[in-house]
């Protein structure tokens, strides 16, 4: 198998394993309200989605729109974040949600402009630009960076290897679909490709995987420092 089947392969296995998450449009359906994405993007910046979803419950139900969020009480806020931590997301939050008020009420619909926004680093922007806009993006957290780092055996090791891991997400991710994409790739490194004991045998990609002999070894962590 070749690494042109990548991406055919891993929607396919996403079309029938996707796991079912409030924030993510049912399968064949149009793509998600943006800010219930990007909310959720913010969200699981630092955190677990198990930890996530009751969070991601109380703030929609409290604050429906981006509108409703810009004009929520900033101690309210900072309040119903409590126990997420890592509270200047909460802060960057409420400042993103007024800039988008301000723009009324729309969230910008490529990657460049949602970077620019409060709160949204290289990895949220090419979220939500993927995941709401359907833009093309590569989209790499730590679960899509351990799945690469399999997949082509990349051997430079963190950091530096990073540059080698991005181009290679960048050549398999696809123009179609790449929101399911992405997220198809969180759900492989979640599910399957995980840091310990990966289940190769289970992993649709594994005919393409360079690294299956052995997968512990990626991504291969910095050299420790001597003493
Ligand atoms: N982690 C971060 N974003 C995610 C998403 N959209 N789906 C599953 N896990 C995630």
């Amino acid at each position: 198998a070749s690494v042109q089947e990548i991406p055919e392969r891993l929607l396919g296995w996403y079309d029938n394993h996707a796991r079912s998450l409030p924030w993510r449009a049912p399968p064949g359906l149009p793509a998600p309200d943006p800010y219930r994405v990007w909310l959720s993007e913010v969200m699981l910046q630092q955190t677990t989605v198990a930890a996530v979803q009751a969070y991601f419950a109380k703030f929609t139900q409290r604050w429906p729109t981006v509108m409703d969020l810009a004009a929520a009480d900033d101690a309210d806020v900072m309040s119903a974040w409590a126990g997420l931590g890592y509270y200047a997301r909460a802060r960057n939050l409420l400042a993103c949600a007024r800039a988008i008020a301000a723009r009324g009420g729309a969230f910008p619909d490529t990657e460049a402009e949602l970077r620019a926004l409060p709160g949204l680093g290289d990895y949220t922007a090419a979220a939500v630009a993927a995941i709401a806009f359907g833009r093309r993006a590569v989209v790499i957290d730590a679960n899509v960076e351990r799945v690469v780092a399999r997949l082509f055996a990349i051997d430079t090791p963190l950091p530096a290897g990073r540059k080698a891991i991005r181009d290679a997400a960048d050549h398999i991710t696809p123009d179609d679909r790449s929101g399911d994409f992405a997220q198809a790739m969180m759900d492989l490194g979640s599910a399957i490709c995980t840091s310990r004991s990966p289940h190769c045998l289970l992993c649709p990609l594994s005919a393409a995987c360079r690294g299956k002999e052995a997968p512990e070894r990626y991504p291969v962590k910095p050299a420790k420092k001597a003493k």
